[in-house]
């Protein structure tokens, strides 16, 4: 029997570590799942929801960190994780994605021996300046098992020196939550809620640091949404950071003004899925957005310089826009004259990534 411990800590991680608790519960005479939550996102409608949408089981540990500095929050995740390895000895944890969490939890591990598995391993922005590529670069170096989405991660940790022996492919464990909840979420009242119609309106979300705590990329994206929003109406469920934000930097009144572009509060996973699988378009800045609209074959459109997700421009929907208001008005335009929805196929993005995880793991 193995004991395993699933880290989850902000809202990208519950529907990557769903999927592969389910897996481990079906498979009930060798594993035995606990999920360790840090609380680095603690706002119902940014972790609650999610637990109740994903059929995740509620936290066997909860570690309450909350929100500080990036230091002050990966200490505290430390701190708060160590006793909790040293009384349930664990065979394996488990982290996912590029979080703070995900680092803090994988350090505290490997300075004590036990063993961590990183799911989506191998990601690269190759921008130092964002956060989360430092997450990504240091637990793959520190991890004992890497689980890829893609084979172009396998090449970038190849690269940096890890050994093969390290690395499974396995695809891209959020999709198997996408495929699972696909059907649920057509259930969901959001779009009649908000009075949208199929095809009709743009989703956009905005929370990186880049953009939204900096007055003159976020003054430059909020440009273009004006321009956007006049065409096609952009319904914009807005991340806690970004509210803060534009009422720090005065945006509260451009934002009122703009008819077509509609602020709504975060949603949870079913409502956001019906939400955005019904769009004409997708802006955002997030990572895993670009994969989901990828596979669902809905144009994206990513507000930033890079992606860590480059399959997502080579087989996928997505398309690398930057902040320019021009450059995003245009690829919005162009875009939108395209009539024809792509048919995306991703290897391993199949709904069967936890199955190869948890099997890799036994
Ligand atoms: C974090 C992740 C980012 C991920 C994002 C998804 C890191 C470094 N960043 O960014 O990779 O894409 O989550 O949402 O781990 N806040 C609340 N309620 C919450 C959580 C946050 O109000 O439940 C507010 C707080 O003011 C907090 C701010 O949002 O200071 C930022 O939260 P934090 O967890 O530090 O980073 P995110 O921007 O959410």
């Amino acid at each position: 029997m193995l004991k395993v411990i699933n880290v989850v800590g902000a809202r990208p991680n519950f529907m990557k570590v769903a999927p592969i608790v389910a897996a481990m519960k079906r498979r009930e005479r060798e594993f035995t799942p606990l999920v360790v939550h840090t609380g680095q996102h603690y706002d119902a409608a940014m972790s609650d929801a999610f637990f109740a949408d994903l059929d995740l089981p509620e936290p066997d540990v909860y570690l309450g960190v909350g929100s500080a500095s990036h230091a002050a929050q990966t200490a505290a995740v430390m701190e708060r994780f160590e006793p909790v390895l040293n009384k349930e000895k664990p065979d394996w944890v488990l982290v996912v994605g590029d979080v703070n969490s995900t680092l803090a939890c994988a350090l505290v591990c490997v300075k004590l021996g036990v063993k961590v598995a990183h799911v989506e391993a191998g990601l690269r922005s190759r921008d130092r300046t964002m956060p989360e590529e430092i997450n990504r670069l240091l637990t793959d170096q520190i991890a004992d098992l890497l689980f890829t989405p893609s084979a172009d991660a396998d090449q970038n940790l190849i690269a940096e020196g890890i050994p093969a022996e390290r690395i499974r492919l396995v695809g891209n464990v959020m999709i198997d939550s996408l495929y699972k909840h696909l059907e649920r979420a057509r259930r969901s009242q959001i779009k009649n809620q908000l009075g949208l119609t199929q095809n009709s309106y743009a989703v956009l979300t905005l929370h990186r640091p880049s953009n939204v705590d900096d007055p003159a990329t976020f003054g430059r994206i909020l440009e273009a949404l004006e321009s956007i929003s006049d065409r096609l109406p952009i319904v914009f469920p807005v991340h806690p950071r970004t509210r803060k934000t534009i009422a720090e930097l005065g945006f509260g009144e451009r934002f009122e003004k703009a008819n077509g572009l509609r602020l709504i509060d975060p949603l949870g996973y079913l409502d956001f899925l019906s939400l955005y699988s019904g769009a004409r378009l997708v802006l955002t800045d997030s990572g895993g957005i670009q994969e989901e609209t990828s596979v669902l074959g809905i144009p994206c459109l990513t507000l930033r310089d890079n992606t860590e997700r480059p399959i997502t421009q080579t087989l996928g929907t997505n398309k690398i826009v930057g902040t320019d208001p021009d450059k995003i008005v245009a690829a919005d335009t162009a875009a939108l004259d395209e009539t024809a929805k792509p048919t995306v196929s991703i290897p391993l993005w199949d709904g069967h990534t936890a199955e190869r995880i948890v099997a890799a793991l036994g």
